[in-house]
């Protein structure tokens, strides 16, 4: 027996978290822990990233027009979590030990332990009451040497359990992704 729930809560939205990377007005890297990302094609593919309420991350990706987002892995999440508990306007943000660098192809600060890396240049943004989309360009996919081989040949599924992401329902808990399934096994 099924029961309704309200929408009133934004916790229960199932989905995969990123940290999105920006560079700070003096050139330093930011990051803020975000899960609203999906995808939809513009003549490509690209990614929606729906940022709500106002804060940095979202002034700095208005301001250089791109961002990168960084696939969180059980490794990851200690950070991750602390990126989305502390604002970005707090001046001591970004004095915690994390390995940052720099995309291939645009000017976003990446985490060096994510092993799947979009470099994202928006194309379009739409605010909304309390929210704002950005609808982005994918300029760059920068993987693990390891999962890019399996990318490229295409064969067979890329194993998403080996990246070891991290999956919740958005408001403050966190899964590991089990094994691959088959979908006539489950009948
Ligand atoms: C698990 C988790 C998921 C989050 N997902 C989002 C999200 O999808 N969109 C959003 O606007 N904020 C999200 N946040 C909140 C931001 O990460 C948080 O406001 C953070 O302080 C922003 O950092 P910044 O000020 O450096 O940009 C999330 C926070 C947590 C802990």
């Amino acid at each position: 027996m099924k029961v309704s729930l309200s929408n009133s809560t934004t916790a229960y939205s199932p989905q995969a978290f990123y940290t999105y990377g920006t560079y700070k007005e003096d050139g330093t890297p930011n990051f803020g822990l975000f899960c609203w990302l999906s995808f939809c094609l513009d003549g490509e593919r690209c990614v929606i990233a729906c940022i709500g309420g106002e804060k940095l991350t979202k002034d700095r990706i208005r301001a250089n027009g791109c961002f990168s987002a960084n696939l969180v892995t059980e490794e990851l999440l200690p950070l991750a979590n602390y990126f989305g508990n502390k604002s970005g306007y707090e001046p001591d943000k970004m004095q915690v030990d994390a390995a940052i660098s720099k995309g291939r192809v645009l000017d976003v600060p990446i985490l060096e332990k994510s092993p799947w890396i979009f470099e994202l240049e928006v194309k379009q943004s739409i605010p909304l009451d309390g929210s704002e989309i950005f609808i982005c360009k994918i300029r760059n996919i920068l993987v693990e040497e390891q999962f890019a081989e399996k990318a490229r040949e295409d064969k067979g599924p890329m194993p998403i359990n080996e990246l070891k992401p991290v999956v919740g329902w958005g408001g403050g808990t966190f899964f590991k992704v089990g094994e691959q399934i088959s979908p006539d096994a489950q009948r």
